[in-house]
């Protein structure tokens, strides 16, 4: 990381391009005014949209010599103990993402003091952030068409965001048996130039590094440019590369230890061949990582771009991998990735309960402030007033949405919550029909509408499992424009049932989780 952060401070210096939009990036400058163009050539929106939270800010007038204008204005978030950004790319080519996160605390705030919070992805735990001047990136996989990025306080200060970007990328690169992997280095080996978009299409970074070995290199990039692979690492990155330089050694290594024994790595090297080999002799490697074979009898052929990665992942505290040059010529490398593989065990909550608690946060326009990420996890999130099942995926088992001015008739979205046995709707200002899909919610057990504007009668269905079902409680009081004289209820009018409980008890939900949100 720290050779990440130490060539992050010289931000890019290419010309200023005209900035453009690019159909697969989604570029956000967070708390911006207006959209602005950076000095890579792209056009950043602003946040509107895709987060309804927080404040916008701007970074100290000592700051604001940065020359990254996404970097001048933030996003910051006092209230609430988690704030997500929804992303939704266009999915019709691909359902892997490069998502970077970016976070210049500039003294905003004149407190002088780096906030530390933490970092998620969806409903998954990503990272903390801690640096006052760094950023976060992802490779992650999704099968939904939205991403949340969520900020989450740890009670170490408020959190912020500058950036954030999303870059489609091709679901044949990075495919490994993990959904997420954070990016920890990518190394331009043999350079001194930092390149990123336009030169990568994918807008990733590539940090110049020269080692203490020999730098080759070719002229040639309109050939390397040409070529039809996938990782389309920049021509400019693989133009370069190193070489062991002692003639007594012919094998490159690169080693790094990390603190945390449980985690997973990923290694992508990038080779192309940039030497005119004498005729007849081949440059051949063993890859070696962590001192077990990985890529036997590997050849770089001349200008062709090849990207060499572990199969699996590997772990350990002091990690390396090796080239080993079974010919007579050295082993060489272009560029190398790094990643750490990122564990997702929570699953975010079913795609059609998502989209109807949606649906209904949209239709009644509240909320929204509130309401934000997945609606039932991590479990510590679960959104106001909700339940839900601890399935794999969760279920929406109760909503509570009971004087929150509630306007309009009942959305039909509440018969695709599916899994509900609570739905409390009292004290708003429904009016229109009660909707007889009510009745074929199979585990409804309260249904409390009392106190809005209902009108027309009770659907027959409801009446009927009203009157059937010992267990389902229906309150309809308060509703004066409802006639609730039927027939069902007429015939068993007699029976008695424990009605006075519901008030009580959707209260004590309310109240509790009132206080949930508070802490
Ligand atoms: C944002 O754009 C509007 C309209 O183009 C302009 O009036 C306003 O001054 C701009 N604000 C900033 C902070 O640049
Ligand atoms: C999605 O991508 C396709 C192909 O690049 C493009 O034609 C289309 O306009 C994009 N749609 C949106 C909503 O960005
Ligand atoms: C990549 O993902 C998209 C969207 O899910 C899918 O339509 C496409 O078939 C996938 N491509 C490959 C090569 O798997
Ligand atoms: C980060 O913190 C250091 C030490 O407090 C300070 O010198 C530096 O200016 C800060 N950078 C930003 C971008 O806030
Ligand atoms: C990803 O890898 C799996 C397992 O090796 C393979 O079945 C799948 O086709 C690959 N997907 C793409 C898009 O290449
Ligand atoms: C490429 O290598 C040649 C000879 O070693 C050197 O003169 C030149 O500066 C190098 N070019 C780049 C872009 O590194
Ligand atoms: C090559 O490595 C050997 C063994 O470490 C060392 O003795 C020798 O000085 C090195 N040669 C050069 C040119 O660095
Ligand atoms: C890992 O490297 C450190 C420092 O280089 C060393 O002290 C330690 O013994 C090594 N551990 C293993 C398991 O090789
Ligand atoms: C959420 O719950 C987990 C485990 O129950 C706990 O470790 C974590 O601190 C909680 N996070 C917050 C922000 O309350
Ligand atoms: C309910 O779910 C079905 C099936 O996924 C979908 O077609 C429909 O549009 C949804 N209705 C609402 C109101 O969300
Ligand atoms: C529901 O059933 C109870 C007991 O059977 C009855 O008292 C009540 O009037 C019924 N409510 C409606 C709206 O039919
Ligand atoms: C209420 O509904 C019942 C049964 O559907 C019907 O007999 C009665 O006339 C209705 N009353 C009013 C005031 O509409």
């Amino acid at each position: 990381m720290k050779i990440l952060l130490v060539v992050l401070l010289c931000v890019c210096l290419g010309p200023l391009i005209q900035a453009q939009d690019n159909p697969g990036f989604i570029s956000i400058d967070c708390g911006a005014d207006n959209a602005t163009d950076s000095v890579i050539g792209l056009s950043y929106k602003t946040d509107e949209g895709f987060i309804h939270s927080g404040q916008k800010g701007q970074v100290a007038p000592e700051y604001n010599n940065q020359r990254n204008l996404q970097l001048r204005t933030l996003r910051s978030f006092p209230d609430g103990v988690r704030n997500c950004y929804t992303l939704r790319p266009n999915q019709s080519s691909s359902n892997r993402y490069l998502i970077r996160a970016s976070f210049f605390y500039g003294n905003y705030d004149g407190l002088s003091q780096t906030p530390v919070f933490g970092l998620y992805i969806d409903v998954n735990y990503w990272t903390t952030v801690t640096w006052n001047d760094t950023f976060e990136e992802v490779v992650y996989t999704t099968s939904r068409d939205y991403v949340h990025v969520c900020l989450v306080k740890t009670g170490s200060g408020i959190p912020y965001i500058s950036a954030l970007e999303l870059r489609t990328l091709d679901n044949s690169t990075y495919n490994t048996t993990f959904r997420a992997l954070e990016n920890i280095w990518r190394l331009n080996v043999g350079s001194s130039i930092r390149y990123r978009y336009p030169e990568d299409v994918y807008d990733r970074i590539w940090v110049p590094i020269e080692f203490d070995w020999n730098t080759i290199n070719t002229t040639d990039v309109s050939t390397l440019r040409n070529r039809n692979d996938p990782y389309k690492v920049p021509a400019k990155v693989l133009m370069t590369a190193q070489e062991q330089s002692n003639s007594s050694f012919r094998d490159l290594g690169i080693s790094w230890t990390s603190n945390t024994p449980s985690r997973k790595w990923y290694a992508f090297m990038h080779f192309a061949e940039v030497r005119v080999l004498p005729s007849a002799r081949v440059r051949q490697f063993q890859v070696y990582v962590n001192g077990d074979i990985s890529v036997a009898n590997f050849t770089p052929q001349y200008l062709q771009p090849v990207t060499i990665s572990t199969s699996s992942p590997f772990d350990g505290t002091n990690l390396s991998f090796s080239i080993l040059s079974e010919s007579n010529f050295s082993a060489f490398i272009n560029a190398v990735e790094i990643f750490r593989a990122i564990d997702l065990p929570t699953s975010q909550t079913d795609l059609n309960n998502v989209n109807a608690i949606n649906e209904i946060m949209s239709t009644y326009e509240v909320f929204e402030d509130v309401w934000q990420g997945d609606p039932c996890v991590p479990g510590n999130f679960t959104w106001r007033g909700l339940s839900c099942s601890t399935d794999d995926p969760p279920l929406i088992t109760s909503l509570n949405m009971s004087s929150s001015g509630l306007k309009g008739t009942i959305a039909t979205a509440f018969a695709n919550l599916t899994a509900l046995e609570i739905l409390d709707l009292s004290f708003n200002q429904l009016n229109g029909s009660l909707p007889e899909f009510l009745a074929f919610l199979p585990k409804l057990r309260v249904l409390n509408l009392s106190n809005n504007n209902l009108s027309g009668t009770v659907p027959e269905a409801l009446a009927k499992k009203n009157s059937t079902s010992n267990t389902f409680i229906l309150r309809l009081d308060g509703n004066p424009k409802l006639n609730v004289t039927n027939s069902s209820t007429r015939e068993n009018g007699g029976r008695k049932k424990t009605h006075n409980v519901l008030p009580a008890t959707t209260t004590a939900v309310g109240f509790a989780l009132l206080i949930l949100m508070l802490i």
